[in-house]
């Protein structure tokens, strides 16, 4: 059981200086266990940073997180987070990358070659366990991303357009695999996307955000039966209802 409260959190970078941006403003969500919420918004509206507060990379000017029973104070294992760019360390190999969270748990190499085996063939990938990022193409690494990201066994996955850089086809199949892994292993999920096809595609529900100051404009339940078509009416209203509300073209 694990749920995520974020309380009123706002944040000023660069505070009091002629510089200054609000890039949250009072901030208030709660995600239940094993809820999957994506977040849409204009580009700079803070997404980014909110994801960032939540891992704990970057603290709150106000406001707080709660998981669970304790309120987040730094990154920890138990919040895994794939980044909005590409982020494996180049130097090392798939299994490696995949191992990386469990050698900085101090699980020794053994275990945790197994256990990066495990989610390595969850994402289907064994076949390029050994290989190095360079060598595989870019919807492959960034399922060595989510991998990486599953392999501490999070209770949360804060996932940063991970397929923004993907073709339509992986995409799809992408959104898919990870609807899977995420049913299997019971995550709680926040994901950023700009797409709000595939937010309405994964989602259960759906938080709109409004251009800077970052604030909640309105969150969308999604109470369409999975597997989802995206050629269903409502699933094309409900897309239509989004855009609309984000002030874009529905054509
Ligand atoms: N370290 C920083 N120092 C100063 N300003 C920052 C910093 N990080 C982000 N910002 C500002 O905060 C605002 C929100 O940035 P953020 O990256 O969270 O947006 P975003 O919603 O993720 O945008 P995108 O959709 O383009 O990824 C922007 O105006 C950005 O310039
Ligand atoms: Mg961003």
């Amino acid at each position: 059981m694990s749920y995520l409260s974020i309380k009123n959190i706002s944040k000023k970078f660069n505070a009091g200086d002629a510089d200054e941006v609000v890039a949250l403003d009072g901030i208030n969500l709660d995600i239940a266990d094993n809820e999957f919420i994506c977040l849409v918004g204009p580009s700079g509206c803070g997404k980014t940073t909110l994801l960032r507060i939540i891992a704990g990379l970057e603290t709150a000017t106000s406001g707080k997180v709660v998981l669970t029973d304790h309120e987040i104070t730094g990154p920890d294992p138990e919040r895994g987070m794939v980044f909005q760019e590409y982020s494996l360390f180049p130097w090392m190999t798939v299994s490696e990358n995949v191992a990386f969270g469990l050698e900085m748990k101090g699980i020794d190499k053994e275990t945790r070659t197994a256990k990066a085996m495990e989610f390595i063939e969850l994402v289907g990938l064994k076949q390029f366990a050994n290989s190095y990022p360079h060598e595989l193409s870019g919807g492959m690494r960034q399922r060595v991303a989510i991998a990486r990201a599953l392999a501490t066994d999070p209770a949360v996955l804060l996932m940063d357009e991970p397929f923004g850089a993907l073709d339509a086809r992986t995409r799809n199949t992408m959104q898919r695999e990870l609807l899977g892994i995420c049913e299997r292993t019971e995550k709680t999920v926040l994901f950023v996307t700009h797409s709000v096809d595939e937010a309405v595609f994964l989602s259960d529900r759906v938080v709109v955000m409004s251009a800077r100051p970052g604030r909640i404009q309105e969150i969308v339940e999604v109470n369409l039966p999975r597997p989802r078509d995206r050629t269903a009416p409502d699933f094309s209203d409900l897309r239509r209802h989004i855009l609309n509300m984000m002030g874009e073209q529905t054509s």
